[in-house]
């Protein structure tokens, strides 16, 4: 469902931010992303909903070739995916069910189909009796599930979160974590990156570590026919190729 096929990119004012890149996620898979920072998971992400291209190599999203894909296209691609940021990206202006519901009224749906949907995610992430409330109003963590509502109104086949608990404290970062896990189980694919270790050890999940734009490190590939045993232990995941990702924001 995403597939990335020797891909590569380079920023005009930077450097090589991935370099040589290949990865294939399936339907319903949870997938972390994992590196230090500036190692390339952001890149990605932005290949993944065509907010940026491949230098080369191929990118395709959901039946979507993202190398070739016009401009006008993107919206619909968009629509099947769902993007969490670290930084919440609400609108302040808008109360949670306001926000939740302003992605449903750029794609015109009726305005009684709009108000079932956004009650249902709302609730869906335990905010149902927030609805009313500004993000000014709501802490961190309540702040990032509203975001995860928007990011579910459309049903998308994927959510792609990145760095989701990154402005987290510790119990915040556990309650959005298990969320993702209970949408994953439900059947959306996710696509989580994180630097952080703890939670990738924390659930026995695809792991995809990038270091300085390289892939360094694939469960599927590295791990294959031993991913449980590995995982099993709760030490399993996201070391291999050398030494994983520690602190740092990113
Ligand atoms: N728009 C851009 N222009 C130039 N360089 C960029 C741009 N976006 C990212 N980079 C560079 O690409 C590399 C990877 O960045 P990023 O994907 O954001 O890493 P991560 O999300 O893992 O921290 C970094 O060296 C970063 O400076
Ligand atoms: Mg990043």
């Amino acid at each position: 469902m995403i597939k990335f096929t020797n891909v590569f990119k380079a920023f005009p004012k930077g450097g090589l931010a991935l370099k040589d890149v290949s990865f294939h996620v399936a339907k319903g898979e949870f997938a972390f992303l994992t590196g230090h920072s500036g190692a390339g998971k952001s890149t990605v992400m932005k290949l993944i909903y065509a907010d940026e291209r491949p230098t080369s190599g191929e990118v395709r999203v959901s039946g979507y070739n993202v190398n070739e894909m016009r401009p006008r296209d993107v919206p619909m691609l968009r629509r099947k995916l769902g993007i969490v940021f670290q930084d919440f990206r609400l609108l302040e202006d808008r109360t949670a069910e306001e926000n939740v519901a302003f992605t449903l009224e750029v794609t015109s749906a009726r305005s009684s189909t709009i108000a079932a949907r956004v009650m249902r995610v709302l609730t869906q992430v335990g905010l149902a009796a927030k609805a009313q409330a500004y993000p000014r109003e709501l802490s961190g963590g309540e702040q990032q599930r509203v975001a995860i509502a928007r990011a579910l109104v459309n049903e998308p086949t994927v959510l792609l979160a990145d760095e989701p608990t990154g402005n987290l404290d510790e119990r915040a970062t556990r309650g959005v974590f298990q969320l993702l896990r209970d949408i994953n189980a439900s059947g959306t694919a996710v696509v989580m990156a994180t630097h952080d270790l703890d939670l990738v050890r924390q659930a026995p999940y695809r792991v995809i570590e990038l270091q300085e734009g390289a892939l360094v490190y694939d469960s599927a590939v590295d791990e294959a026919g031993t991913h449980d045993q590995a995982t099993s232990g709760g030490g399993g995941g996201g070391g291999g190729g050398g030494g994983g990702a520690g602190g740092g924001a990113s």
